[in-house]
């Protein structure tokens, strides 16, 4: 469903180079999840930006789902990215005075779908995460861990197939934490969806099918 080719990324910085991916190719296959593991600065976020069209690459392709990235103009990119890629970031960045439901019923009314179909499919989400009772507080109203809930399900309202996840645990303690991952992992569990997940934690590693290393923007090592 995802495939990478060789691709680099280097950004300029003055006068400087820096190369924060390099070199890197790997593959996502239907319902597999995948982790990304590496020190500060190895180049996690940079790669988990290029996978899901964020940013484009300096060199090397992206192929999602059979498209190459970039032979996509803005507003295709765009919409592939808003309709087929889900995001979940550390700080959970929802909207404190939104609730829930409409928290997760956001993006998909950006997306131009109507209020009602919108708000059944932002419920069903929360359904999915297990958070239906909580679906009309406030983010304030709820644990660290159901506000990452809520926002998972923000990510699996617009129904993707793949989810991009940049420390989804890093803000959480150890059994909330836990809780999530095993939260995420039980979204492959029908083989339709794709997560790749970035973490520095090897205990959090552990939940996926395989763990890349990165070390300096390469591929150091792969486990499964
Ligand atoms: N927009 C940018 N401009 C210039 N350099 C950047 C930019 N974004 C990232 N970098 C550099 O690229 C390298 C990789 O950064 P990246 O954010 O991908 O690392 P990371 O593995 O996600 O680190 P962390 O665990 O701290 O989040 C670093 O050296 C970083 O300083
Ligand atoms: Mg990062």
């Amino acid at each position: 469903m995802l495939e990478v080719r060789d691709v680099g990324k280097t950004y300029r910085e003055g006068g400087r180079e820096v190369h924060a991916v390099r070199g890197v190719s790997l593959r996502v296959e239907p319902g597999e999840m995948v982790v990304l593991l590496g020190r500060s600065g190895s180049g996690k976020s940079t790669l988990l930006h290029l996978l899901g069209g964020l940013d484009r690459p300096s060199s090397g392709s992206v192929l999602f789902e059979g498209r190459d990235l970039a032979s996509l103009h803005d507003d295709a990119l765009t919409r592939l990215r808003r309709d087929r890629i889900g995001h979940v970031f550390q700080f959970f960045n929802l909207l404190p005075t939104l609730t829930a439901a409409e928290n997760v019923a956001l993006p998909i009314l950006l997306g131009g779908t109507s209020d009602r179909v919108a708000t059944a499919r932002a419920r069903a989400a929360l359904d999915e995460v297990g958070l239906a009772d909580r679906a009309d507080h406030f983010p304030e109203e709820m644990s660290g861990g159901e506000q990452q809930r809520t926002a998972i399900a923000r990510a699996l309202a617009v129904r993707p197939s793949l989810l991009l996840a940049d420390e989804p645990t890093g803000n959480l303690d150890t059994d909330t934490g836990r809780e999530v991952l095993g939260l995420l992992r039980g979204l492959t569990a029908d083989g339709t969806r794709s997560i790749v997940m970035v973490t520095h934690d090897e205990q959090a590693a552990l939940v996926g099918d395989r763990r890349i290393r990165l070390k300096d923007g390469r591929i150091e090592r792969e486990e499964r």
